[in-house]
């Protein structure tokens, strides 16, 4: 009989094998014509399904939303200062993605895991940040260098009222905002921010679109798909500063020595 060699790859997302590629059984062309959008290709490689186009269109306003945040934030710095070395295209993009981690940008993924966590266990906003507190843990998707209580950081607001109008359920938007208005008691530098934003909101799409089943979300939060939004994203925003250094010319960056506190 027929001896089937073992295969070292295995591969469930897309197909290339056939007349034209497959992305999660869905080919190219039929992409095309139904005019689908990256939110569409997004949900098909990363969650291999369909998803309906509230959801789509949510996943693309994170795109558009995380693309940039002007060149003095961590990503865009290292971007910059590795475009001004000389550094070709992909050295500028993973400087900068480099950056992306608990404090910048990648807090989105542990902001759903704690705060799932604490609403589907059914902890008040006191007893969830009073809790993190204790284990001396900062709350992952709380806090901004320089957003505040009263200037709010305008994406979450966007993100919000997207959620408001087009998803059947936002509670654990809602459970975020009760911890936000808590933590504003305490400091007012501990706004929401974008990252706790994408990551309470995407648990509510996970929940309330009906489209995963719990096993499934609770492997999405686990695996952690959800920093992948923003990393995405800023890759827009890290070859736009990477081009914008080279197409200035700019020479190579040496920090000045007035700005460094020499000390023993
Ligand atoms: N939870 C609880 N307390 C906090 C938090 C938080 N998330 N953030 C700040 N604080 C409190 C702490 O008491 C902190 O003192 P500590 O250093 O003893 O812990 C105090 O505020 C002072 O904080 P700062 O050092 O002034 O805050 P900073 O402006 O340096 O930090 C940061 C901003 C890094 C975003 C911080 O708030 C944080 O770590 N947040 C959690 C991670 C996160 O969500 N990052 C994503 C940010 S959005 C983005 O990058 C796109
Ligand atoms: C960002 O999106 O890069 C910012 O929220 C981070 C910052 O420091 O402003």
């Amino acid at each position: 009989g027929k001896v089937r060699a073992p295969t070292h790859i295995i591969s469930t997302i897309s197909d290339d094998r056939g007349e034209e590629p497959c992305y999660g059984g869905v080919p190219m062309s039929s992409i095309v014509e139904q005019g689908l959008c990256v939110g569409d290709v997004i949900s098909l490689l990363w969650f291999k399904r369909s998803l309906p186009r509230y959801c789509t269109r949510f996943i693309e306003i994170c795109v558009l939303l995380c693309a940039d945040h002007g060149p003095c934030v961590s990503g865009a710095h290292n971007s910059i200062v590795t475009a001004r070395a000389g550094k070709d295209l992909v050295s500028c993009l993973v400087s900068g993605l480099l950056t992306i981690g608990p404090r910048f940008g990648g807090a989105v993924d542990d902001a759903a895991r704690y705060f799932k966590d604490a609403y589907d266990r059914g902890l008040t906003p006191y007893e969830f940040v009073e809790s993190m507190k204790k284990k001396g843990i900062r709350v992952p998707g709380i806090g901004h260098r320089i957003k505040r209580g009263d200037n709010r950081d305008k994406r979450v607001e966007i993100l919000q009222l997207y959620a408001r109008d087009n998803f059947p359920s936002v509670k654990y938007m809602e459970y975020a905002v009760q911890v936000e208005t808590y933590t504003l008691s305490k400091a007012n530098n501990l706004v929401l921010n974008v990252d706790g934003a994408i990551g309470t909101l995407f648990l509510d799409l996970l929940a309330g679109s009906g489209m995963f089943t719990k096993p499934e979300i609770d492997e999405i939060v686990e695996i952690g798909y959800l920093n992948g939004l923003f990393v995405l994203a800023r890759s827009i925003g890290l070859i736009g500063h990477t081009f914008d250094q080279k197409r200035l010319k700019q020479p190579l960056y040496r920090h000045p020595w007035e700005d460094v506190l020499y000390t023993k």
